[in-house]
């Protein structure tokens, strides 16, 4: 939607984006951790931000489950609902990145062009999309919420990978890939995100 608001004018300040980091010694960016329900985001999110806690970085997660408790509370899960939600979350964490913060959003942002749209609000580099490559079957035989089941038996509708669709990227910055088995470990893929960060000069 287009904004309503009139008559306003930007307002700036001389301590800017540059000085808060100079502060933190790191860059804001965010890193948008898209995939299915069950495919773990949350749990590599946490690994990431524990990573990055304990080198001194200051990164703050945006979950979209924890997100839709507070300023969503008001949105479902209709595609135009979750455009909402999307729009919001990518505003917030650009706020962060803005403020120097490494934003974790982890949410199942099912639609490309919502994804999209996020990634065009922060400056080239600062969006980076990692994608939880879990398949649906591993997702619903984890069922950590028993929403799958619930969602096969008709009791949820429009539930994301069953009766609603998930457009997985094309074009991200990392894939996080589930290798059989037990898969990698939340670990080893928070680590992957650490190194992208590292050699791409965010943690100085
Ligand atoms: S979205 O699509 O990005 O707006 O979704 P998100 O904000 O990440 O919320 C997903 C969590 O909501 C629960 N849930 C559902 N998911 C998908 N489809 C439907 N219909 C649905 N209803 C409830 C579910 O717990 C999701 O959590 P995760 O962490 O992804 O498992």
């Amino acid at each position: 939607t287009v904004g309503k608001s009139t008559n306003i004018k930007w307002q700036d300040c001389s301590v800017g984006k540059i000085d808060r980091q100079r502060l933190l010694k790191q860059k804001g960016c965010v890193i948008w951790i898209t995939g299915l329900s069950g495919s773990g985001k949350s749990t590599v999110a946490c690994a990431l931000s524990q990573f990055l806690h304990h080198r001194g970085k200051m990164c703050y997660i945006l979950d979209g489950d924890n997100v839709r408790h507070g300023l969503n509370r008001d949105l479902g899960f209709k595609a135009e609902d979750r455009a909402e939600n999307i729009r919001r979350i990518g505003e917030v964490a650009k706020l962060f990145a803005d403020a120097g913060v490494i934003c974790i959003a982890s949410l199942i942002s099912p639609y490309r062009r919502d994804r999209d749209a996020c990634r065009a609000l922060l400056p080239d580099g600062d969006f980076i999309e990692v994608f939880m490559d879990v398949p649906l079957q591993v997702c619903e035989a984890r069922d950590s919420k028993g929403l799958y089941k619930l969602a096969r038996a008709g009791k949820i509708k429009g539930f994301t990978g069953i009766d609603d669709p998930y457009e997985q990227p094309l074009n991200c910055e990392i894939v996080l890939e589930h290798k059989g088995g037990d898969g990698a470990s939340p670990c080893v893929m928070a680590e992957k995100v650490v190194s992208y960060l590292e050699e791409k000069g965010y943690l100085e």
